[in-house]
C-alpha cells in the first residue's frame, strides 16, 4: 500500500486487516471514476493558480502530470489497484512521484469528501447522456419499423386474453413512446443533478478565496452545489434519482422483452428472435434459446435492488459519513450492467423478423365485436344496448378482415393514425444534433 495520505509523525502503526476491510472495493470501483477525479483535478489545480495558490509553473506541471496519469490509465499502463486506498490516493501519489512536493500541493482547498462527490457527478452525467442517446436510439428504431410496418395486423391482448385486431404500428409506437419519455426523463435528471460541490472540500468551506464559479464552469457544470453541508448531504439523493432515470428505461425494457419472450414462443410463433441474440442448450439439440431477451428482462430487477441497497445506507445525520463510500457499489454495478444491456437493445430490435401471416391467422372474428358494437353507435344505439346486441351475434362477424378493422380506427394513435410524426418531433426536440450533454473526458 502507498502511504496512506492521512499519515502523521504521529500516527499509530495501521492494522492492515482494518484497512482492507474500510477500502472494501473502493479502488476498482474508482477505476469508473478515475477519468472524471483526473479532470476535476486539473480544473481544480488551474482554480488555485488563479488564486496565487500555485504559481503558472506548478499548475501546468501538474496538468501535464495529470493528463500522462489519465493517458496511462486509458492504455492499461497504469492499473489502479490495491496498491492505493483509494482513486484519490492514486492520483495525489502519482503527483508527488513525478513532480515531488509541488505533488503535495494539489490537495489545498480540497477534500476527498468533496473530490468524490465531484467525480460522481460528472460519472453521473456522462452515463446519463448514454441512458439518453441510448433511448433515443431504441426510440428511432421502434419509429422507423412503426412506420414500414404498420399496416400489419396483430392480435392485441389484455390479461394476456385475445382483445381486439391491433397493428404492429401500434405495437412498435407504444415502445416508441415510452423510450422517448425515458429520454427526457434521463435529460431532465442530468439538468437537475448538474451542480458542482467542488471547493466544498470537507462540507465546511475553507479559508482560501476559491474560485469555485470558474473551476465549476471549466468542468461543464451549469451551477454551484453552494452549501457546503449540502453538497455532502446530496451524496446518496443525486445517485437515487439517476438511478430511477435508470429504471424507468429498464422498467420498459422488461415489458418489451416479456413481450418478445411471449411472441417467440412455439405457442404464439409471432416472431423470430436473431440468432446472435440466442444461445442453445447443452442437452437438448433442437433448442435455440432467447436467453438476451430474458436476460434484459431481468436487468431491472439488479436496478432496483441496487436502489433499496443505496438508499438504505442514507439513514444518516449531516455531514460525510464512511457510510456514503457504501453508495458506490449498487450504483456503478446498476450503471454499468444497465447500459450494457440497454446498448444491445437497438440491434435486437431492428434483427426481429415478424411471422406475419401467423399473427393474422391468430386473429378469431369475435375480435372484431367492440367494432360491431361502435359500428351500432354510428347509427344512433346507446353503447349499452349496441354492446349487449353485439354480444348475441358473435357468431355472425366471420367474414370481417382485420386491415379493415385497422383502418376504420381514426382517432390520434389509434391504429390508422398513429401520429408518428408527432412522436419523430419530440425526439428530435430532445435530441439536438446529438445530445451532447458531457463530452466523454
Ligand atoms: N472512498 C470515500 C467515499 O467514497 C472517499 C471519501 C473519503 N473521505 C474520508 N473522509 N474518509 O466516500
Amino acid at each position: 500500500m502507498s502511504d496512506y495520505l492521512w499519515k502523521k509523525q504521529t500516527s499509530a502503526p495501521v492494522d492492515e486487516r482494518v484497512m482492507r476491510f474500510l477500502a472494501g472495493d473502493d479502488v476498482v470501483l474508482d477505476r469508473h471514476l478515475l477519468a472524471f477525479d483526473i479532470r476535476a483535478s486539473q480544473a481544480h489545480a488551474r482554480g488555485l493558480a488563479r488564486i496565487g495558490v500555485l504559481n503558472d509553473d506548478q499548475a501546468a506541471a501538474m496538468i501535464a502530470s495529470l493528463d500522462e496519469l489519465a493517458a496511462a490509465f486509458e492504455q492499461g499502463e497504469f492499473v489502479l489497484d490495491q496498491r492505493y486506498e483509494d482513486g484519490h490516493s492514486a492520483i495525489e501519489s502519482w503527483l508527488t512521484g513525478r513532480l515531488g512536493e509541488i505533488g503535495g500541493r494539489i490537495h489545498a482547498g480540497r477534500s476527498r469528501n468533496d473530490q468524490v462527490a465531484v467525480a460522481l457527478r460528472l460519472y453521473l452525467k456522462d452515463r446519463l447522456a448514454q441512458l439518453g442517446r441510448i433511448c433515443a436510439q431504441i426510440a428511432q428504431v421502434c419509429l422507423d419499423r412503426a412506420e414500414r410496418e404498420q399496416a400489419v395486423p396483430l392480435p392485441g391482448h389484455t390479461h394476456l386474453q385475445q382483445a381486439m385486431p391491433s397493428s404492429l404500428g401500434l405495437w412498435w409506437g407504444g415502445h416508441a413512446e415510452a423510450f422517448i419519455d425515458n429520454l427526457a426523463l434521463a435529460r431532465q435528471t442530468s439538468d437537475w443533478l448538474d451542480a458542482s460541490p467542488l471547493g466544498t472540500a470537507s462540507g465546511f468551506g475553507v479559508n482560501l478565496a476559491l474560485d469555485r464559479d470558474g473551476v465549476a464552469e471549466e468542468l461543464g457544470f451549469a451551477r454551484l452545489v453552494v452549501n457546503p453541508q449540502y453538497a455532502q448531504n446530496a451524496r446518496g439523493k443525486v445517485e437515487l434519482r439517476a438511478l430511477d432515470a435508470l429504471s424507468a428505461a429498464t422498467g420498459d425494457l422488461r415489458r418489451l422483452a416479456w413481450d418478445l419472450s411471449l411472441f417467440a414462443s412455439q405457442e404464439f410463433g409471432f416472431v423470430r428472435i436473431p440468432a446472435a441474440f440466442c444461445t442453445g442448450s447443452s442437452i437438448m439439440p433442437n433448442k435455440l434459446n432467447p436467453d438476451t431477451v430474458e436476460l434484459l428482462r431481468s436487468l431491472h430487477s439488479g436496478i432496483v435492488g441496487a436502489r433499496v441497497e443505496l438508499e438504505s445506507v442514507l439513514s444518516l445525520p449531516s455531514g460525510y459519513q464512511r457510510d456514503l463510500q457504501d453508495t458506490k457499489p449498487p450504483l456503478i454495478r446498476a450503471f454499468e450492467r444497465g447500459l450494457a444491456g440497454l446498448d444491445l437493445v437497438p440491434d435486437l430490435l431492428s434483427g426481429l423478423e415478424w411471422q406475419t401471416g401467423r399473427m393474422r391467422a391468430s386473429i378469431a372474428p369475435e375480435l372484431h365485436a367492440t367494432d360491431r358494437a361502435n359500428e351500432l353507435v354510428g347509427e344512433g344505439q346507446s353503447f349499452r344496448e349496441a354492446y349487449r346486441q353485439a354480444a348475441s351475434e358473435l357468431d355472425q362477424l366471420s367474414q370481417r378482415q382485420p386491415e379493415d378493422s385497422l383502418a376504420a380506427r381514426i382517432s390520434p394513435g389509434a391504429c390508422a393514425n398513429l401520429e408518428l410524426q408527432r412522436l419523430r418531433c419530440r425526439l428530435s426536440t430532445l435530441t439536438p444534433d446529438p445530445w451532447s450533454l458531457t463530452p466523454d473526458p
